[in-house]
């Protein structure tokens, strides 16, 4: 007997996935059901195995492009045929659903701070089907609406988790402010991609960043990105001098994607700077192969 579906996965394909194994589904009020819930999944002391590449997206100084780049790497990834999620766990964000266009209570959008809410009850499989499925084939977790309860560290860590054990790819689209969510999402990203804008500003908040985070011990797994690139003083070869590697992605100056950004589209998968995306998201992939041959 079910006690109880996922108040989030309640939809017509589940149940008919229940009754295609051979379940009798019988409705019934159950008052205790939300506790029972709670404590058998406690008493299991869920731990999922991490099938994705968690990878972190942020930016440390305003209009860097965190947001363009998060949103282009899912489609990228997406475009490859690997399952993935995009997740906005900005604190104070809602740059994700802007740029991607969707709408305020769009059907089929949870936000974070829902999914966050019912994370200890949902199965890997679960999560999947809550999911907004952008049309490039992504799915998304929009931020919490600016009136919801903060979320602690840790159940985002465990919607993250989740996220990653049932999809091949999570993308966390993080803040920039380096408050405790923020953090912690760094610190569980196997790769943090730090974007930097080729501006003075933009280096040294990232130098500022990486003093920030010295004690979370993620240097070797930062790999910085040059964004909205063109000719001026400040070159993409700096990078090297500044942070001692060099840059892992160049990304274009494209003229076109502040115009798009604001119709909630993304750029022609053909264009030079998404085709760079494209280039990092295979990357990102052979990374992953490589730790996996290491392993
Ligand atoms: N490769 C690019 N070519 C041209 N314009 C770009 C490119 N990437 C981003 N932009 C533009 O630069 C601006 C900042 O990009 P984006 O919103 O992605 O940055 P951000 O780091 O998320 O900024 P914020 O800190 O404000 O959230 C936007 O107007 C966007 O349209
Ligand atoms: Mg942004």
């Amino acid at each position: 007997m079910a006690a109880r579906l996922d108040r989030i996965t309640r939809r017509a394909h589940t149940l008919s996935g229940l009754l295609e194994e051979g379940y009798a589904i019988r409705a019934a009020d159950m008052p205790g059901a939300d506790d029972l819930m709670m404590r058998s999944y406690a008493a299991t002391g869920r731990v999922f195995e991490r099938r994705a590449q968690v990878i972190a997206v942020h930016g440390s100084r305003g209009g860097a492009g965190c947001t363009f780049l998060a949103t282009h790497l899912a489609r990228a990834f997406a475009e490859r045929g690997r399952s993935s999620v995009l997740i906005d766990v900005d604190p104070y964000g809602g740059d994700v659903e802007t740029i991607l266009g969707i709408t305020d209570g769009a059907d089929g959008v949870h936000p974070m701070s829902a999914l966050v809410d019912v994370v200890d009850e949902m199965t890997p499989g679960g999560l999947m089907d809550a999911l907004f499925t952008h049309p490039a084939g992504f799915g998304v977790v929009v931020a919490s609406p600016p009136d919801a309860l903060s979320v602690s560290p840790e159940s985002v860590c465990r919607l993250v988790d989740l996220a990653a054990a049932a999809s091949d790819t999570v993308i966390l689209h993080t803040g920039r402010a380096l408050d405790e969510v923020t953090r912690s999402c760094l610190r569980t990203a196997d790769v943090i991609l730090e974007v930097l804008s080729l501006d003075v500003p933009a280096f040294r908040a990232a130098v500022r960043t990486g003093a920030r985070l010295a004690a979370d011990a993620v240097d070797d797994r930062t790999w910085f990105v040059v964004n909205r690139a063109s000719r001026g003083e400040v070159l993409p070869a700096d990078v090297e001098r500044v942070f001692g590697r060099p840059a892992n992605a160049v990304i274009p100056l494209d003229g076109s994607v502040p115009r798009l950004q604001d119709h909630g589209r993304l750029l022609g998968a053909r264009s030079r700077a998404a085709r760079a995306v494209a280039r990092l998201a295979a990357q990102l992939l052979a990374e992953t192969d490589r730790l996996a041959g290491v392993a």
